[in-house]
C-alpha cells in the first residue's frame, strides 16, 4: 500500500472513498460534512451513527465532492482524541473499507499534529496487513486498498512531514515482525530466522554477524546448547550492528529477543491443545529485527545491538532431560528442571554475550510464561527491570508509542524460589509468581547492567481481530524499541 500526505482541496480527490472523523456531539464537524445537505442530521437522528469511537457511516456520491463514496468515522470524545485513537480510526478505515471494493482512501483532517499524523500513517500500514499469505485461492485472501492519503490543509511543515514517514517506516517495519512471526514453523526454523535477517541487514546496511554451533560451543554457551540439542535444526546467535555517523554519548544499547521458532516444551512436553501457537515464539526476535530496520532507517544518534538467540526446542534422541545440569556461558550452571522453561535459558546466554560486548542498557522481550496472561490480560506487557531510572525511560518510550506495559515486582524475596540443590539455580520456581521467577532468573545474568524485561507471551498474538488489527502476530514491541532509541538523548 502507497501512502502519502495530500494537500489538494478534499472536495477535488479523486478516490473511492473520502473519510472525514465525526466526534460525538460534535459541534462543528468538517465543512465537508455540514455540506452533506442533512444527510449527517439524519444519520445521527436515526441512531445510525453517533461518532462513537471506530464506528462508520457511508454515504455514496456526496454532494460536492469528487470522491465516490464519504465515510463518517466515530472519534469519540473529541477531548480524549489522541495519537492511540488516531492510529486505530486509520487501521478500522482500511479494514472496513478493503473489502468493500475501495482501492483509494483519504482521509481528511482539519488539525492534525506530529503524533496523531505519525499514529495515522502507522496505524493505515498496520491495518492493511493480513495472515493469509498461504491461502492459494485469491478469493479468499483479504482485498487490499492501493492508495492511502492523509489530506490536511495549507502548507506542511517539514516536522509534520517527517512524522508521518517515521510513522510509515515504523508500520512497514511492524509488518515485517508480524511477517516473521506469521509463519508456521516448518517455513522458519532458526536457519530461515538468519536468512531473513540477511536479507534485511544487506538491504537497508546494517552489520550482521551469525554465531553457529561451532562458535557458540567455542564461547561455551551451554544454556542454548542444551536447548537446541534435540532438534535436527541448528540454532545460532544473530548479531546486528547499528552504529551511528553522530553518536550524542558513550551509551550501547542492546536489543536482546528469544527467538524459539517452535517450542514443544522438549521433554516437559506440552499439551497438544494449542501446541500450534508455540510457532509465535519467536515474536522477540521478529520485534527486535523489525526494530532494528526500522533505526537503519530513522539513524537514531545511539549505537544499537540486536542478539538473537534462535533455536527450535525439540524432542529427538538428544533432547535435553530434566535434571541435565548446564554450564551457561557466564559460568554459573543451571539445573534444568523443566524443559519447558526454554527460553531463559537462551536469553541467559544471549544477555551474558551482549554485557561482554559492551551493552551499556539491556532490554529483552520474550514470549516467556503463560503466566503473565494470568496476570495482565492480553492488554499490557509485563515488565520489569534492576534499574527503575532506565523503567522510567523506556515506559516513557511505551507510552509515547502508543504500546502498553506494567510493572511487576522485582522484590529480593522472590528471588529465594529459585534454588537448586545441585546447581548454582534452577530453570523455574515453584507455582507461584511464574513471570516473576523468569524475569529473576534472566536477571542473574543481566546484573549489574541496567535491563528491562518484556514478557510479551499474552499480547504478542490477537486470538481475536480488532476492527483497526487483524487478528494473528501483533508485532508488539516494535514501536517501544524503535521510539526508546528515537527519543534516548531527548528525554
Ligand atoms: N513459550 C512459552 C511461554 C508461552 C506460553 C508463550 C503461552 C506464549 C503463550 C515458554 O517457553 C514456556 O513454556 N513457559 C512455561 C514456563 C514454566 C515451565 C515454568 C510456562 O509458561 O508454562
Ligand atoms: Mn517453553
Ligand atoms: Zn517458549
Amino acid at each position: 500500500m502507497q501512502i502519502k500526505i495530500e494537500t489538494t482541496p478534499v472536495e477535488q480527490l479523486n478516490v473511492d472513498a473520502l473519510a472525514v472523523i465525526c466526534f460525538e456531539s460534535d459541534e462543528s464537524p468538517s465543512p465537508l460534512l455540514s455540506a452533506q445537505n442533512g444527510w449527517l442530521h439524519e444519520i445521527l437522528n436515526s441512531g445510525e451513527f453517533s461518532g462513537k469511537l471506530y464506528e462508520t457511516a457511508v454515504l455514496h456520491r456526496p454532494q460536492g465532492a469528487a470522491a465516490k463514496r464519504l465515510v463518517v468515522i466515530g472519534g469519540g470524545k473529541k477531548a480524549t482524541f489522541s495519537a492511540v485513537e488516531a492510529r486505530r480510526v486509520a487501521g478500522s478505515l482500511i479494514r472496513s473499507l478493503k473489502s468493500k471494493g475501495v482501492r483509494s482512501l483519504a482521509l481528511a483532517m482539519n488539525e492534525a499534529d506530529g503524533g496523531n499524523v505519525s499514529a495515522i500513517a502507522e496505524g493505515a500500514i498496520l491495518g492493511s496487513w493480513e495472515p493469509d499469505k498461504y491461502k492459494s485461492d485469491p478469493k479468499k485472501k483479504e482485498k487490499r486498498i492501493d492508495t492511502f492519503a492523509l489530506c490536511l490543509s495549507g502548507p506542511v511543515s517539514s516536522d509534520v512531514q517527517n512524522a508521518f514517514e517515521q510513522g510509515r517506516i515504523v508500520g512497514e517495519a511492524q509488518n515485517l515482525t508480524r511477517d516473521l512471526v506469521n509463519e508456521p514453523a516448518n517455513h522458519l526454523t532458526p536457519t530461515d530466522l538468519v536468512s531473513a535477517a540477511r536479507e534485511m541487514t544487506t538491504a537497508y546496511g546494517l552489520e550482521i554477524e551469525v554465531l553457529d554451533t561451532a562458535a557458540m560451543t567455542r564461547l561455551g554457551m551451554g544454556a542454548l546448547l542444551g536447548v537446541a540439542q534435540g532438534s535436527s535444526n541448528p540454532p545460532f546467535l544473530i548479531v546486528i550492528k547499528y552504529r551511528p555517523s553522530n553518536p550524542a554519548s558513550s551509551d550501547h544499547l542492546a536489543l536482546v529477543g528469544k527467538g524459539v521458532t517452535f517450542d514443544t516444551g522438549g521433554l516437559s512436553i506440552k499439551p497438544a491443545d494449542g501446541m500450534e501457537k508455540m510457532k509465535y515464539d519467536m515474536a522477540g526476535a521478529a520485534a527486535v529485527l523489525g526494530a532494528m530496520r526500522a533505526l537503519a532507517q530513522l539513524k537514531p544518534a545511539i549505537a544499537v545491538t540486536a542478539y538473537i538467540p534462535t533455536v527450535e526446542n525439540m524432542i529427538n534422541g538428544k533432547a535435553q532431560r530434566p535434571g541435565d545440569i548446564v554450564t551457561s556461558l557466564s559460568g554459573k550452571t543451571i539445573e534444568v528442571l523443566n524443559t519447558d522453561a526454554e527460553g531463559r535459558l537462551i536469553l541467559a546466554d544471549a544477555i551474558t554475550y551482549a554485557n561482554r560486548n559492551g551493552a551499556t542498557h539491556i532490554v529483552d522481550a520474550a514470549t516467556l510464561t503463560g503466566a503473565i496472561g494470568i496476570a495482565l490480560g492480553h492488554y499490557n506487557m509485563g515488565a520489569f527491570t534492576n534499574n527503575e531510572a532506565f523503567l522510567a525511560k523506556f515506559m516513557a518510550a511505551a507510552r509515547a508509542a502508543g504500546e502498553k506495559a506494567w510493572q511487576l515486582p522485582m522484590d529480593e524475596e522472590y528471588k529465594e524460589y529459585l534454588k537448586s540443590a545441585f546447581a548454582d539455580l534452577p530453570n523455574i520456581g515453584g507455582r507461584h509468581g511464574g513471570s516473576i521467577t523468569a524475569a529473576w532468573f534472566v536477571r542473574e545474568f543481566a546484573d549489574p547492567t541496567p535491563w528491562v524485561h518484556l514478557d510479551i507471551a499474552s499480547t504478542a498474538w490477537l486470538d481475536d481481530g480488532k476492527a483497526w488489527l487483524s487478528k494473528g502476530p501483533s508485532g508488539v514491541g516494535v514501536r517501544s524499541f524503535v521510539q526508546l532509541a528515537v527519543q534516548w538523548t531527548k528525554a
